[in-house]
């Protein structure tokens, strides 16, 4: 089949070179040039594991372009995904949804006959809805277009393999539209997924639109309140750790997005769930999604308790001290710095004075762009160099591996903060070292942490089997 998908950031590029590997004939569209140029040579303009190998394959076979040329979009197919972004509004928590009202536009400027636009990025309730009113009022008689509503819920670092391998597809279409093409269509492009026995969830735009923002706000809730449960820990001395394992074995719960530390961030739930709490107010349910405006202020309350943390136990005051921070990015196996508890963290701390050396493995770029103040290191080992107090604040593999005997003869003083309790500490211990978790106690390498298989971090489990 011939698709087009507009918008060729994380979710853009990632889903047309996934259209392409079904073996449709896909065509990107973007309106950054050098970012067209890039993805048209196959170099991914972000980190994304897996993502540069499809590209490449893809284009060699012939199934994958792209362009800035929105008429050649219109000439390309009449099937057209919408992967653009829905940022945090500049001024307000809603979400800015200008740049899928300018897509949709531009796009219907140049259709003629029968199309379909399938909008998959994540929008406030009733967008979808809005923008078909608003692609009526610009087609005329001999075109029509319909649109549907297929959110998308991969996840940065496993972005290939959740487009290829979803737990399930949601497409809503307009509740009273007299017929519908979307469902037949999408339920082809997904073939060969869907014969995998994917469960395919066909609704109205409504409900399509909040399984996204539902999901989301319940994920960032998941994790907000073990970190609440971690302060309590904190107080009496218990391991939040093990307490999520714990109450992870009941599968009503289940143990994934239980990993207590440093909290969410990134370029979807912190800005998801402030656009939802908008929404809501502007529907008028002012009290209903109220307890999101908690769920924000623990995670964001962790990113003081991390530095606060650093602060106690580094040996010296912070003006004076070196702090090296080890991880930028928002979560490990990506290179997005956008709202990053890590840079949060190392930016407090310089800001109260420590000097501050930061590594990274992929995210160094990026968060030198957003955090001059703050130094670069090129390698842990050089990051640590004269440390009074080291910090753990993405779960890379390579900083889950590390040893205190790597460290040892670098630092200044040999003091760990493990933002994102990811580490054994008993090792850190046995070699002298003084060990600090963010949210208190961890005794991981207590028998019962053995069982932790479903842990989100593939690091910590692989770590967790060896222990
Ligand atoms: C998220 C959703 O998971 C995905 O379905 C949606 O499409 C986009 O938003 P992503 O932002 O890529 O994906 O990251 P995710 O893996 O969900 O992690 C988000 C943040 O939560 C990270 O900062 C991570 O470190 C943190 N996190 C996750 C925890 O603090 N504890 C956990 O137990 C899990």
């Amino acid at each position: 089949m011939k698709l087009t998908v507009i918008g060729c950031g994380y979710l853009g590029a990632t889903h047309a070179a996934c259209m392409a590997e079904l073996g449709h004939d896909v065509l990107g569209v973007d309106v950054d040039a050098d970012k067209i140029a890039r993805l048209s040579v196959g170099e991914v303009p972000f980190f994304e594991p897996g993502l540069s190998d499809l590209l490449r394959r893809n284009i060699d076979a012939g199934r994958l372009a792209f362009t800035t040329s929105y008429p050649a979009a219109a000439e390309h197919g009449s099937i057209h995904f919408i992967g653009v972004g829905t940022p945090q509004q500049a001024r307000g928590l809603g979400a800015d949804t200008t740049y899928v009202e300018a897509a949709v536009d531009t796009l219907v400027g140049h259709l003629r006959g029968d199309h379909l636009i399938i909008g998959k990025s994540t929008v406030p309730v009733g967008t979808a809805a809005a923008l078909q009113a608003r692609i009526d009022a610009r087609t005329d008689d001999d075109t029509t277009v319909e649109l549907a509503w297929s959110p998308e819920f991969l996840r940065e670092g496993f972005a290939v393999e959740d487009t290829l391998r979803p737990d399930r597809l949601v497409v809503g279409t307009d509740p009273d539209a007299q017929c519908s093409a979307a469902v037949a269509v999408i339920d082809e492009i997904y073939r060969e997924i869907l014969e995998t026995g994917v469960p395919f969830i066909t609704t109205d735009w409504a409900t399509a639109e909040l399984v996204k923002t539902s999901a989301n706000a319940f994920l960032a809730t998941k994790i907000s309140f073990i970190n609440a449960i971690s302060e309590l820990c904190e107080i009496v001395g218990a391991d939040v750790s093990t307490l999520a394992d714990a109450i992870g074995h009941d599968n009503r719960i289940g143990r994934r997005f239980l990993n207590a530390g440093m909290g969410f961030g990134g370029g979807c739930l912190p800005k998801d769930i402030r656009a939802f709490m908008a929404r809501a107010d502007e529907l008028g349910a002012h009290r209903t999604l109220g307890f999101l405006h908690e769920v924000d202020a623990i995670n964001m309350r962790r990113r003081t308790a991390m530095v606060e943390l650093v602060e106690r136990v580094c040996r010296r005051e912070l003006i004076g001290a070196n702090i090296a921070i080890l991880g930028a990015a928002f979560k490990p196996e990506s290179d997005d710095v956008r709202d990053s508890p890590a840079l949060s963290v190392a930016g407090q701390l310089a800001l109260r004075g420590a000097t501050v050396t930061v590594f990274d493995p992929k995210a160094a770029d990026n968060a030198r762009r957003m955090y001059p103040m703050l130094h670069f290191a090129d390698s842990a080992r050089t990051a640590v160099a004269a440390a009074d107090v080291v910090a753990v604040t993405t779960e890379w593999a390579e900083f889950v591996h590390m040893g205190p005997d790597e460290l040892d003869p670098l630092v200044r003083e040999r003091v760990i903060v493990d933002g994102r309790r990811c580490l054994a500490p008993h090792i850190w211990a046995a070699a002298g070292w003084e060990y600090h978790a963010l949210g208190g106690v961890n005794r991981s390498h207590s028998p019962a942490r053995t069982t932790r298989v479903t842990s989100d971090n593939p690091h910590a489990r692989a770590r967790l089997k060896t222990i």
